[in-house]
């Protein structure tokens, strides 16, 4: 199957990339151990995302995305999905800005797309204690939706407190709470390209 076709840019059009500032290292000052790098993220976005091509061929599956969280994978995502797909997003609240889960979840916006007869795809950053993707499964299935799977880009080890069943699963880490590629800290750290730990004082700072 032929591609769509090319057109490459003059090099008198290169876009110049701006040098990273100090700023940019007082930022990430506030690291303490980048547990997956830039690469290895990018690298499991492509093999995800051709995975639910093959898995979804001849289907236009919709991509569920848990805000805010999921706004960076699912970005990424969805550009390695050489299908027809469509988008909407869910905003829930469950820890305000604590580090522990409370296991209450709070829908702050719905989807905008109705459920029935669709192949959803359900797209989280991060899955803990697992009660959050829990709660909105059992949700999203009360509006049969055809088929429904999990894409949840990191899962921790060892601490869910429910049997979940995660299609697709970008990496497991240990138990330690971390942000970056799209998770935060009290709204901070979401636009970091790897996944990293932060400095005990860092939590300090807000
Ligand atoms: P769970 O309900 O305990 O599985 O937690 C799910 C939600 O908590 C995720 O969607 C994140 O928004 C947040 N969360 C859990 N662990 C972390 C972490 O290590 N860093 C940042 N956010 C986290
Ligand atoms: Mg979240």
């Amino acid at each position: 199957m032929e591609g769509p076709t090319v057109v490459t840019r003059r090099s008198s059009e290169a876009v110049s990339v701006p040098t990273l500032s100090a700023h940019v290292a007082e930022y990430e000052d506030a690291i303490e151990r980048i547990l997956i790098s830039e690469e290895e993220i990018q690298a499991k976005v492509r093999e995800l995302g051709a995975q639910i091509t093959e898995d979804y061929a001849g289907r236009r599956p919709l991509l569920v995305g848990v805000l805010k969280g999921a706004f960076v994978s699912m970005a990424d995502l969805s550009r390695h999905i050489r299908l027809p797909l469509e988008f909407d997003f869910m905003a829930v609240s469950s820890y305000g800005a604590a580090t522990k889960t409370s296991g209450v979840v709070r829908i702050l916006k719905d989807l905008d797309h109705d459920l029935e007869d669709r192949d959803v795809i359900l797209v989280e950053d991060i899955v803990d204690s697992g009660l959050t993707l829990n709660y909105l499964l059992k949700n999203l299935r009360t509006r049969r939706p055809a088929t429904l799977e999990v894409c949840a880009m990191v899962q921790k080890k060892g601490i869910q407190q429910v049997e979940l069943n995660i299609r697709y699963r970008g990496f497991e880490i240990p138990p330690e709470f971390v942000v970056g590629y799209g998770l935060d800290f009290a709204e901070r750290y979401r636009n970091l390209p790897y996944i990293a730990t932060l400095k005990p004082e860092a939590y300090g700072e807000v």
